[in-house]
């Protein structure tokens, strides 16, 4: 599908949108251009384990003190009128780790979903959730549904959970559900590239045109992979429980600053059509 190019958001937000600032975040909000934002940031939460084990902390208490950065970064996408966020809570290659671990973190989304329910709601928030959600445990699924028809009818930012996620799996699921949708049907149509992104489990929403990683890490690892196609990516080393409001910040200020081509050449670097024409043509 062809890139959009424009970067409006909801509306543009307002200085006051962040209430008091720090003199560090005072800083890079007056370098934020607030009518260029991004319309959809994408964040893989890295580092939480080795923040705890700097801490002589067992990895649970990284996640727990993860879900703190998490609160942060919602609150101040949704107060930025940034269209959508995309946190990336559990991949579907996350089932390897210990069961205590993923069993932690099962019960951490579902305390969490309860916790900030008040937040979500208060900033208008829409809940919705990428991946093979119906493998969850039930008390998940059920917890996921909630929260989903809970927000339904908010008109603010787009707040997507990354939960049982992997980007090879939506690109599968997607083939088969045109598969099962041109079944039955005389003649099947072939496959385009819009025909696939609406079938994206994030079908709707602009494709993100930021993703950042904590912790250092130059990987993808199975996110998003159709929907990255143009982002630009911000690596961090800030561990993710670091991940702050400043750090956000920083990365939408960079963002700002990256010249975005979509495989075409700089505006104003193109050759008049005379010039251009082959000699003696
Ligand atoms: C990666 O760190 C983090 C995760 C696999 C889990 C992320 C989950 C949370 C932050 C909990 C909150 C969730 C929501 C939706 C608010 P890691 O364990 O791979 O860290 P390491 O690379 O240092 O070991």
């Amino acid at each position: 599908m062809a890139p959009t190019k424009s970067h409006t958001t909801l509306q543009v937000p307002t200085l006051s949108a962040l209430g008091p600032l720090t003199p560090e975040e005072a800083d890079l909000f007056e370098k934020l251009d607030l009518a260029r934002l991004p319309r959809h940031v994408a964040v893989i939460m890295d580092g939480n384990g080795r923040w705890a084990q700097q801490r002589h902390l067992p990895r649970v208490a990284g996640h727990r003190s993860g879900t703190k950065s998490a609160r942060t970064t919602i609150e101040t996408c949704a107060r930025l009128k940034i269209e959508a966020l995309t946190l990336y809570a559990f991949s579907v290659e996350n089932w390897r780790r210990p069961k205590t671990e993923t069993d932690f973190l099962m019960q951490l989304l579902r305390e969490y979903l309860r916790r900030e329910m008040p937040l979500i709601q208060k900033n208008d928030i829409r809940m919705q959730f990428l991946g093979r959600t119906d493998d969850l445990p039930m008390a998940v699924q059920e917890d996921v549904r909630d929260a989903m028809q809970r927000t339904a009818g908010n008109q603010g930012m787009v707040l997507c959970i990354a939960l049982n996620y992997g980007g090879r799996a939506e690109i599968v699921d997607a083939m088969n559900a045109i598969l099962a949708e041109q079944n039955g049907h005389a003649g099947s149509a072939a496959i385009t590239e819009e025909m696939l992104s609406r079938h994206l489990y994030t079908s709707g929403l602009p494709d993100p045109d930021l993703l950042i990683r904590t912790s250092g890490e130059m990987r993808v690892s199975n996110f998003l992979l159709w929907q990255i196609a143009y982002a630009e990516i911000f690596v961090t080393e800030t561990l993710w429980p670091d991940f702050s409001r400043a750090r956000l910040l920083e990365a939408l200020v960079e963002f700002q600053k990256r010249e975005r081509r979509y495989g075409g050449i700089r505006e104003g670097q193109s050759e008049p059509e005379e010039s251009a024409r082959v000699v003696g043509e």
